[in-house]
Protein backbone atom coordinates (compact mmCIF):
# COMPACT_ATOMS: atom_id res chain seq x y z
CA UNK A 1 0.00 0.00 0.00
CA UNK A 2 1.37 3.28 -0.71
CA UNK A 3 2.59 5.33 2.52
CA UNK A 4 1.07 8.96 3.09
CA UNK A 5 3.54 12.00 4.35
CA UNK A 6 3.08 11.15 7.96
CA UNK A 7 4.40 15.13 8.53
CA UNK A 8 0.48 15.94 7.46
CA UNK A 9 -0.21 14.02 10.83
CA UNK A 10 1.71 16.44 13.20
CA UNK A 11 -0.38 19.58 11.26
CA UNK A 12 -3.14 21.10 13.86
CA UNK A 13 -6.47 19.60 13.60
CA UNK A 14 -7.32 21.66 10.39
CA UNK A 15 -6.19 24.94 8.88
CA UNK A 16 -7.41 27.97 10.75
CA UNK A 17 -9.58 29.58 8.28
CA UNK A 18 -11.85 26.39 7.53
CA UNK A 19 -12.08 25.51 11.23
CA UNK A 20 -13.52 28.60 12.59
CA UNK A 21 -15.72 28.08 9.08
CA UNK A 22 -17.05 24.99 10.41
CA UNK A 23 -17.91 26.50 14.07
CA UNK A 24 -19.60 29.23 11.80
CA UNK A 25 -21.57 26.61 9.94
CA UNK A 26 -22.64 25.23 13.42
CA UNK A 27 -23.80 27.87 14.12
CA UNK A 28 -25.74 29.19 12.07
CA UNK A 29 -27.45 25.43 11.25
CA UNK A 30 -28.65 25.92 14.84
CA UNK A 31 -29.55 29.60 14.80
CA UNK A 32 -30.63 30.54 10.78
CA UNK A 33 -32.41 33.46 12.04
CA UNK A 34 -29.34 35.27 13.07
CA UNK A 35 -27.28 37.26 10.61
CA UNK A 36 -23.90 37.11 11.35
CA UNK A 37 -21.13 39.77 10.92
CA UNK A 38 -17.66 37.99 9.13
CA UNK A 39 -14.69 40.18 10.39
CA UNK A 40 -12.71 36.39 11.23
CA UNK A 41 -11.00 35.96 7.77
CA UNK A 42 -9.31 38.70 6.09
CA UNK A 43 -11.35 38.40 2.70
CA UNK A 44 -11.92 41.30 0.78
CA UNK A 45 -15.71 42.49 0.60
CA UNK A 46 -15.80 45.24 -2.01
CA UNK A 47 -15.82 44.28 -6.02
CA UNK A 48 -13.19 44.45 -8.19
CA UNK A 49 -12.49 48.29 -9.32
CA UNK A 50 -13.82 49.52 -12.44
CA UNK A 51 -10.77 49.88 -14.13
CA UNK A 52 -9.64 46.25 -13.81
CA UNK A 53 -13.30 45.00 -14.80
CA UNK A 54 -12.78 46.75 -17.74
CA UNK A 55 -8.80 45.48 -18.49
CA UNK A 56 -10.42 41.90 -17.09
CA UNK A 57 -13.21 42.25 -19.66
CA UNK A 58 -10.95 43.41 -22.32
CA UNK A 59 -8.52 40.22 -21.42
CA UNK A 60 -11.52 37.79 -21.62
CA UNK A 61 -12.67 39.43 -25.33
CA UNK A 62 -9.15 39.05 -26.93
CA UNK A 63 -9.13 35.44 -26.02
CA UNK A 64 -12.52 34.98 -27.89
CA UNK A 65 -10.99 35.89 -31.10
CA UNK A 66 -8.32 33.90 -33.14
CA UNK A 67 -5.97 37.23 -33.89
CA UNK A 68 -5.23 37.88 -30.37
CA UNK A 69 -6.30 34.37 -28.72
CA UNK A 70 -3.23 33.35 -26.45
CA UNK A 71 -1.96 30.09 -24.83
CA UNK A 72 0.34 29.25 -23.03
CA UNK A 73 2.18 32.64 -21.12
CA UNK A 74 5.52 33.24 -19.86
CA UNK A 75 6.63 31.07 -17.29
CA UNK A 76 7.46 34.12 -15.11
CA UNK A 77 4.21 36.16 -15.99
CA UNK A 78 3.74 38.77 -18.66
CA UNK A 79 6.26 41.11 -19.37
CA UNK A 80 3.95 44.15 -19.48
CA UNK A 81 2.92 43.25 -16.01
CA UNK A 82 6.35 42.69 -14.62
CA UNK A 83 7.25 46.37 -16.07
CA UNK A 84 4.53 47.51 -14.70
CA UNK A 85 5.71 46.35 -10.98
CA UNK A 86 9.31 47.16 -11.35
CA UNK A 87 8.35 50.62 -12.44
CA UNK A 88 5.60 51.72 -9.86
CA UNK A 89 5.84 49.26 -6.96
CA UNK A 90 10.21 49.77 -6.60
CA UNK A 91 11.58 52.19 -8.97
CA UNK A 92 9.20 54.79 -7.58
CA UNK A 93 10.34 54.14 -4.19
CA UNK A 94 13.68 54.34 -5.45
CA UNK A 95 14.53 50.69 -5.31
CA UNK A 96 16.03 48.91 -8.08
CA UNK A 97 14.54 45.58 -9.22
CA UNK A 98 15.15 44.49 -12.76
CA UNK A 99 12.33 42.83 -14.46
CA UNK A 100 13.73 39.57 -14.90
CA UNK A 101 13.72 39.12 -10.68
CA UNK A 102 9.75 39.67 -10.63
CA UNK A 103 7.98 36.26 -11.16
CA UNK A 104 3.96 36.68 -11.27
CA UNK A 105 2.27 33.87 -9.58
CA UNK A 106 -1.34 32.73 -8.42
CA UNK A 107 -1.15 33.51 -4.87
CA UNK A 108 1.57 35.09 -2.05
CA UNK A 109 -0.53 31.78 0.08
CA UNK A 110 1.45 29.43 -2.26
CA UNK A 111 4.49 31.20 -3.32
CA UNK A 112 5.22 31.71 0.76
CA UNK A 113 4.54 27.60 1.08
CA UNK A 114 6.09 26.39 -2.37
CA UNK A 115 9.16 28.53 -1.62
CA UNK A 116 10.79 26.27 0.51
CA UNK A 117 11.29 23.14 -2.31
CA UNK A 118 14.06 24.74 -3.34
CA UNK A 119 15.63 24.73 -0.21
CA UNK A 120 17.75 22.04 1.11
CA UNK A 121 15.20 19.82 3.98
CA UNK A 122 18.08 20.50 6.53
CA UNK A 123 18.00 24.14 6.63
CA UNK A 124 16.38 25.83 10.12
CA UNK A 125 13.53 27.98 9.86
CA UNK A 126 12.61 31.10 12.50
CA UNK A 127 9.29 31.78 12.66
CA UNK A 128 7.46 34.85 14.17
CA UNK A 129 4.45 33.81 16.90
CA UNK A 130 2.16 35.08 15.97
CA UNK A 131 2.15 34.26 12.78
CA UNK A 132 0.00 33.74 9.29
CA UNK A 133 -0.20 30.11 9.94
CA UNK A 134 0.90 29.15 6.46
CA UNK A 135 4.36 29.48 7.12
CA UNK A 136 4.37 27.00 10.21
CA UNK A 137 1.97 24.39 8.72
CA UNK A 138 4.02 24.24 5.23
CA UNK A 139 7.44 24.21 7.19
CA UNK A 140 5.99 21.26 8.57
CA UNK A 141 4.83 19.88 5.64
CA UNK A 142 7.88 19.56 4.31
CA UNK A 143 9.29 17.29 7.05
CA UNK A 144 11.29 20.42 8.71
CA UNK A 145 9.97 19.77 11.89
CA UNK A 146 9.52 17.20 15.12
CA UNK A 147 6.29 16.97 17.07
CA UNK A 148 4.77 19.20 18.41
CA UNK A 149 5.58 20.62 22.14
CA UNK A 150 3.05 21.21 25.10
CA UNK A 151 3.67 24.60 24.73
CA UNK A 152 2.42 24.32 21.15
CA UNK A 153 5.99 24.74 19.35
CA UNK A 154 7.25 22.55 17.07
CA UNK A 155 10.27 20.97 17.70
CA UNK A 156 12.97 21.88 14.93
CA UNK A 157 11.70 25.52 14.48
CA UNK A 158 13.22 28.93 16.25
CA UNK A 159 10.13 30.92 17.20
CA UNK A 160 10.28 34.30 17.80
CA UNK A 161 7.44 35.59 20.23
CA UNK A 162 6.20 39.29 18.99
CA UNK A 163 4.19 40.91 22.06
CA UNK A 164 3.10 43.91 23.79
CA UNK A 165 6.87 43.80 25.07
CA UNK A 166 8.86 44.28 21.78
CA UNK A 167 5.52 45.87 20.46
CA UNK A 168 5.21 42.41 18.27
CA UNK A 169 7.95 43.27 16.33
CA UNK A 170 10.53 39.85 17.05
CA UNK A 171 14.23 40.22 18.58
CA UNK A 172 16.51 38.62 16.57
CA UNK A 173 16.56 34.71 17.12
CA UNK A 174 18.50 33.52 19.77
CA UNK A 175 20.43 30.48 17.58
CA UNK A 176 21.28 30.62 14.06
CA UNK A 177 18.30 30.26 11.17
CA UNK A 178 19.30 29.84 7.64
CA UNK A 179 15.50 31.03 6.68
CA UNK A 180 13.53 33.87 8.38
CA UNK A 181 9.84 34.09 7.77
CA UNK A 182 9.39 38.03 8.35
CA UNK A 183 5.51 39.93 7.16
CA UNK A 184 5.26 43.86 7.72
CA UNK A 185 2.82 45.22 8.21
CA UNK A 186 1.92 42.21 9.71
CA UNK A 187 -0.61 39.51 9.61
CA UNK A 188 -2.34 39.37 12.07
CA UNK A 189 -0.97 42.37 14.57
CA UNK A 190 -0.89 45.22 12.32
CA UNK A 191 2.82 46.04 13.44
CA UNK A 192 5.09 47.71 11.01
CA UNK A 193 8.72 47.68 11.60
CA UNK A 194 11.15 51.26 11.06
CA UNK A 195 13.29 51.13 8.40
CA UNK A 196 16.29 50.81 11.51
CA UNK A 197 14.08 47.33 12.65
CA UNK A 198 14.30 46.28 9.24
CA UNK A 199 18.74 46.79 8.93
CA UNK A 200 18.74 44.89 11.76
CA UNK A 201 17.36 41.88 10.27
CA UNK A 202 18.95 42.43 6.83
CA UNK A 203 22.09 42.52 8.98
CA UNK A 204 21.70 39.65 10.69
CA UNK A 205 20.87 37.82 7.38
CA UNK A 206 24.00 39.23 5.46
CA UNK A 207 26.36 38.04 8.75
CA UNK A 208 24.68 35.13 9.57
CA UNK A 209 24.33 33.80 5.81
CA UNK A 210 20.68 33.15 6.34
CA UNK A 211 18.07 34.27 3.70
CA UNK A 212 14.48 36.15 4.85
CA UNK A 213 11.39 35.48 2.84
CA UNK A 214 9.74 39.11 4.03
CA UNK A 215 5.95 39.10 2.83
CA UNK A 216 4.40 42.39 2.06
CA UNK A 217 1.08 41.60 1.31
CA UNK A 218 -0.17 43.69 3.31
CA UNK A 219 1.82 46.83 2.28
CA UNK A 220 -0.99 49.31 0.32
CA UNK A 221 -1.88 49.34 3.65
CA UNK A 222 0.65 51.25 4.96
CA UNK A 223 -0.89 55.16 5.86
CA UNK A 224 2.37 56.62 7.91
CA UNK A 225 5.11 58.23 6.16
CA UNK A 226 9.02 56.40 6.72
CA UNK A 227 7.74 52.74 7.26
CA UNK A 228 9.38 50.68 4.57
CA UNK A 229 6.75 49.77 2.29
CA UNK A 230 9.55 46.44 0.35
CA UNK A 231 12.80 44.60 2.38
CA UNK A 232 14.46 46.28 -0.75
CA UNK A 233 14.63 49.53 0.36
CA UNK A 234 17.02 48.58 3.13
CA UNK A 235 20.49 48.52 1.66
CA UNK A 236 21.85 45.34 1.63
CA UNK A 237 18.45 43.38 1.09
CA UNK A 238 19.23 42.27 -1.98
CA UNK A 239 21.57 39.87 -1.52
CA UNK A 240 19.76 38.41 1.76
CA UNK A 241 16.12 38.69 0.61
CA UNK A 242 13.12 37.30 -1.24
CA UNK A 243 9.59 39.42 -1.45
CA UNK A 244 5.96 38.20 -1.71
CA UNK A 245 3.41 40.81 -2.86
CA UNK A 246 0.28 39.97 -3.90
CA UNK A 247 -3.66 41.66 -5.51
CA UNK A 248 -5.68 40.11 -3.12
CA UNK A 249 -5.95 42.20 -0.30
CA UNK A 250 -4.68 45.71 -2.54
CA UNK A 251 -7.26 45.52 -5.39
CA UNK A 252 -9.49 42.64 -3.97
CA UNK A 253 -8.08 40.23 -5.72
CA UNK A 254 -8.75 36.98 -3.69
CA UNK A 255 -11.05 34.90 -5.75
CA UNK A 256 -9.38 36.14 -8.65
CA UNK A 257 -5.88 35.13 -7.54
CA UNK A 258 -2.63 37.19 -8.85
CA UNK A 259 0.37 38.07 -6.89
CA UNK A 260 4.03 38.19 -7.30
CA UNK A 261 7.55 37.18 -6.12
CA UNK A 262 10.80 39.14 -6.44
CA UNK A 263 13.95 37.13 -6.45
CA UNK A 264 17.25 39.16 -6.75
CA UNK A 265 19.31 37.52 -9.15
CA UNK A 266 22.66 37.97 -6.37
CA UNK A 267 20.80 36.25 -3.83
CA UNK A 268 22.93 33.32 -3.20
CA UNK A 269 22.55 29.93 -1.29
CA UNK A 270 24.85 26.89 -0.76
CA UNK A 271 25.07 23.22 -2.27
CA UNK A 272 26.35 20.29 0.14
CA UNK A 273 29.76 20.98 -1.84
CA UNK A 274 29.91 24.66 -0.12
CA UNK A 275 29.15 26.38 -3.87
CA UNK A 276 26.79 29.41 -4.08
CA UNK A 277 24.05 28.57 -6.27
CA UNK A 278 21.49 31.60 -7.22
CA UNK A 279 18.29 31.18 -5.88
CA UNK A 280 16.82 32.79 -9.18
CA UNK A 281 17.58 30.45 -11.45
CA UNK A 282 16.24 27.56 -9.02
CA UNK A 283 12.81 29.24 -8.60
CA UNK A 284 12.40 29.53 -12.20
CA UNK A 285 12.55 25.71 -12.70
CA UNK A 286 10.43 25.04 -10.07
CA UNK A 287 7.78 27.48 -11.53
CA UNK A 288 8.27 26.00 -14.95
CA UNK A 289 7.79 22.51 -14.13
CA UNK A 290 5.52 22.96 -11.67
CA UNK A 291 3.00 26.18 -12.75
CA UNK A 292 1.89 27.40 -15.99
CA UNK A 293 1.16 30.90 -14.40
CA UNK A 294 -1.77 33.37 -14.27
CA UNK A 295 -4.55 33.47 -17.12
CA UNK A 296 -4.01 36.44 -19.62
CA UNK A 297 -7.34 37.80 -18.49
CA UNK A 298 -5.78 38.00 -14.99
CA UNK A 299 -2.74 39.33 -15.82
CA UNK A 300 -4.17 42.19 -17.64
CA UNK A 301 -6.39 43.24 -15.11
CA UNK A 302 -3.84 43.49 -12.10
CA UNK A 303 -1.53 45.34 -15.11
CA UNK A 304 -4.76 48.24 -15.25
CA UNK A 305 -4.24 48.29 -10.95
CA UNK A 306 -1.04 50.62 -12.09
CA UNK A 307 -2.84 52.63 -14.67
CA UNK A 308 -4.15 56.41 -13.54
CA UNK A 309 -7.62 55.48 -13.18
CA UNK A 310 -6.69 51.84 -11.38
CA UNK A 311 -4.28 54.07 -8.56
CA UNK A 312 -7.07 56.38 -8.15
CA UNK A 313 -10.04 53.57 -7.53
CA UNK A 314 -7.78 51.48 -5.49
CA UNK A 315 -6.76 54.32 -3.34
CA UNK A 316 -10.45 54.63 -2.53
CA UNK A 317 -10.88 51.22 -1.68
CA UNK A 318 -8.02 51.25 0.66
CA UNK A 319 -9.18 54.49 2.35
CA UNK A 320 -12.45 52.60 2.44
CA UNK A 321 -10.91 49.53 4.57
CA UNK A 322 -8.63 51.41 6.65
CA UNK A 323 -11.36 53.87 7.71
CA UNK A 324 -13.01 50.54 9.11
CA UNK A 325 -9.97 49.65 10.65
CA UNK A 326 -10.00 52.89 12.04
CA UNK A 327 -13.92 52.66 13.64
CA UNK A 328 -12.98 49.44 14.88
CA UNK A 329 -9.97 50.80 16.62
CA UNK A 330 -12.05 53.77 17.96
CA UNK A 331 -14.85 51.83 19.25
CA UNK A 332 -12.89 49.17 20.71
CA UNK A 333 -10.55 51.37 22.61
CA UNK A 334 -13.83 53.26 24.21
CA UNK A 335 -14.52 50.07 25.53
CA UNK A 336 -11.66 49.72 27.57
CA UNK A 337 -10.12 47.08 25.11
CA UNK A 338 -5.99 47.54 23.97
CA UNK A 339 -5.78 47.61 20.72
CA UNK A 340 -2.83 47.25 18.32
CA UNK A 341 -2.47 47.33 14.53
CA UNK A 342 -5.58 49.05 12.57
CA UNK A 343 -3.12 52.04 11.83
CA UNK A 344 -0.71 50.35 8.60
CA UNK A 345 -2.97 47.53 8.64
CA UNK A 346 -6.46 46.16 7.67
CA UNK A 347 -6.04 44.27 11.49
CA UNK A 348 -6.77 45.37 14.79
CA UNK A 349 -4.99 42.90 17.30
CA UNK A 350 -7.46 43.17 20.32
CA UNK A 351 -6.61 42.23 23.75
CA UNK A 352 -9.35 39.86 25.75
CA UNK A 353 -10.44 41.17 29.13
CA UNK A 354 -10.23 39.56 32.33
CA UNK A 355 -7.79 36.82 30.83
CA UNK A 356 -9.79 35.10 28.89
CA UNK A 357 -9.00 33.12 26.00
CA UNK A 358 -9.07 33.73 22.54
CA UNK A 359 -11.42 30.66 21.59
CA UNK A 360 -13.66 31.98 24.58
CA UNK A 361 -14.01 35.82 23.32
CA UNK A 362 -14.06 34.05 20.04
CA UNK A 363 -17.67 31.76 21.25
CA UNK A 364 -18.59 35.52 23.70
CA UNK A 365 -18.54 37.12 20.31
CA UNK A 366 -20.59 34.68 17.81
CA UNK A 367 -22.94 33.16 20.55
CA UNK A 368 -24.22 36.61 22.27
CA UNK A 369 -23.28 39.53 19.09
CA UNK A 370 -23.21 37.15 16.09
CA UNK A 371 -19.56 38.87 14.91
CA UNK A 372 -17.18 36.63 13.56
CA UNK A 373 -13.25 37.06 14.36
CA UNK A 374 -10.42 35.14 14.76
CA UNK A 375 -8.74 33.95 17.89
CA UNK A 376 -5.86 34.98 18.45
CA UNK A 377 -4.25 31.52 19.93
CA UNK A 378 -4.94 30.18 15.87
CA UNK A 379 -1.98 32.41 14.64
CA UNK A 380 0.59 30.49 17.52
CA UNK A 381 0.81 30.60 21.20
CA UNK A 382 1.57 34.05 21.91
CA UNK A 383 -0.88 34.94 20.02
CA UNK A 384 -3.46 33.47 23.58
CA UNK A 385 -5.30 35.89 24.83
CA UNK A 386 -5.60 38.16 21.63
CA UNK A 387 -8.09 38.14 18.92
CA UNK A 388 -8.36 39.59 15.86
CA UNK A 389 -10.70 41.68 13.73
CA UNK A 390 -10.62 42.14 10.03
CA UNK A 391 -11.64 45.50 8.57
CA UNK A 392 -12.30 44.13 5.08
CA UNK A 393 -16.35 44.28 6.23
CA UNK A 394 -18.42 46.27 4.34
CA UNK A 395 -19.21 49.64 6.69
CA UNK A 396 -22.26 49.36 7.79
CA UNK A 397 -21.60 45.86 9.15
CA UNK A 398 -18.43 47.61 10.96
CA UNK A 399 -21.00 49.86 12.62
CA UNK A 400 -23.70 47.53 13.24
CA UNK A 401 -20.57 44.92 14.71
CA UNK A 402 -19.00 47.67 17.23
CA UNK A 403 -23.05 48.11 18.08
CA UNK A 404 -23.71 45.01 19.13
CA UNK A 405 -20.18 44.66 20.88
CA UNK A 406 -21.10 47.71 23.44
CA UNK A 407 -24.32 45.92 24.10
CA UNK A 408 -22.69 42.71 25.02
CA UNK A 409 -20.99 42.05 28.69
CA UNK A 410 -17.15 40.99 27.09
C1 LIG B 1 -6.04 36.02 6.85
O1 LIG B 1 -7.19 36.22 7.23
O2 LIG B 1 -5.09 35.90 7.63
C2 LIG B 1 -5.80 35.92 5.38
O3 LIG B 1 -6.95 36.20 4.68
C3 LIG B 1 -5.40 34.62 4.98
C4 LIG B 1 -4.81 34.64 3.62
O4 LIG B 1 -4.49 35.69 3.05
O5 LIG B 1 -4.63 33.54 3.10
Amino acid sequence: MAKINENYLKLQAGYLFPEIERRVNEYSRTNPEKKIIKMGIGDVTLPLIPSVVKAFQEGVDEMSKIKTFRGYGPYEGYRFLREAIVKNDYIDRGVKIDIDEVFISDGSKSDTGNIQEIFGIDNTIAITDPVYPVYVDTTIMAGRTGKMQKNGYFDGIIYMPCTEDNNFIPDLPESRADLIYLCFPNNPTGATPSKNDLKKWVDYAASNNSIILYDSAYEAFIQEKNIPHSIFEIEGARRVAIEFRSYSKTAGFTGTRCAYTVIPKELMAKTSKGDSYPLHSLWYRRQSTKFNGVSYPVQKAAYAVYSDSGKAEIRDVINYYMKNAGIIREQLLKLGFKVYGGINAPYAWVRTKENIDSWELFDKLLFEANIVATPGSGFGPSGEGFIRFSAFALRENVIEAMDRIKNIKL
